[in-house]
């Protein structure tokens, strides 16, 4: 992996807050340069306390929330009131938390749908956010990824259909392993971002961060060594347990 732009952190809790500074520093730059700051949103667990964080008194301030759009990088083919939606858990721990967030800048996945319509209508949502039919690939300025012990991000797994989609720009994907269907962006708009910021921790993650992350070229074996961006930003923000496999 090329000029790698790897931070190690103490804890998840510090892991968190330089997440969110970074989110803050984002936001400013792509309000004053384009109006408008776009952001998909990873699920799952590690993204918590960054969210909370967001929320809370010391950055809720520090960003202009008219401005600030929110699309989901994946979602679990659930309706919103069940325990498993992403969107569940982030409208519980942020977005019900900001008030100055306008309603109509969550771009809810409505995976409430037979998984094809759900992922039909949420990339229409998204052409229509970018405001084109034709474009090649939506640009977002920021997208949050994590990654599972089996090398997945988003809900692109490993064996998985949606892995080798290089048209559309969100699809329906069915997870074996899961037994259950998942909704997903796609690599050409994740590595279309501006930045794209993964953030992994805990032990349990340490032996597909060292294989991800060490040094030298290395078979294609997991989907998260396929994030690659075109143009954009690469970072990770590991904390200490899960970069402890990491071989220079
Ligand atoms: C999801 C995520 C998924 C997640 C990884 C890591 O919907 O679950 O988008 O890609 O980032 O599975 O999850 P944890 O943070 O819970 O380990």
């Amino acid at each position: 992996m090329s000029d790698k732009n790897i931070k190690i952190f103490n804890d998840d809790n510090e892991l968190a807050d330089a997440a969110a500074k970074e989110v803050v520093a984002l936001s400013d730059e792509a309000i004053e340069s384009r109006g408008i700051f776009s952001v998909a949103l990873s699920g799952g667990s590690t993204p918590k306390q960054l969210y909370k964080m967001l929320a809370g008194n010391r950055y809720r301030r520090q960003i202009d929330w008219s401005k600030t759009h929110f699309f989901f990088g994946d979602e679990r083919a659930v309706s919103p009131d069940r325990e498993a939606s992403n969107f569940r858990m982030i409208d519980e721990v942020m977005f019900t938390n900001i008030a100055d967030l306008p309603k109509e800048n969550i771009h809810r996945v409505q995976a409430e749908q037979p998984p094809a319509d759900a992922a039909a209508l949420y990339e229409q949502e998204i052409k229509d956010f970018f405001r084109s039919e034709t474009i090649e690939f939506p640009i977002f300025d920021l997208i949050l990824l994590g990654m599972g012990t089996d090398g997945h991000t988003a809900s692109l797994f490993p064996g998985s259909e949606a892995v080798n989609e290089n048209l559309r720009f969100f699809v329906e994907n069915y997870v074996e392993k899961l037994g259950a269907y998942r909704l997903t962006l796609t690599f050409p708009v994740i590595n279309n971002a501006r930045t794209i910021l993964f953030l992994v921790s805990g032990a349990d993650k340490a032996a597909v961060v060292g294989e991800v992350l060490s040094s030298g070229e290395r078979e294609i074996k997991y989907p998260a060594q396929m994030v690659n961006p075109t143009d954009g930003k690469l970072m990770w923000f590991l904390d200490k347990p899960a970069s402890s496999l990491i071989s220079d």
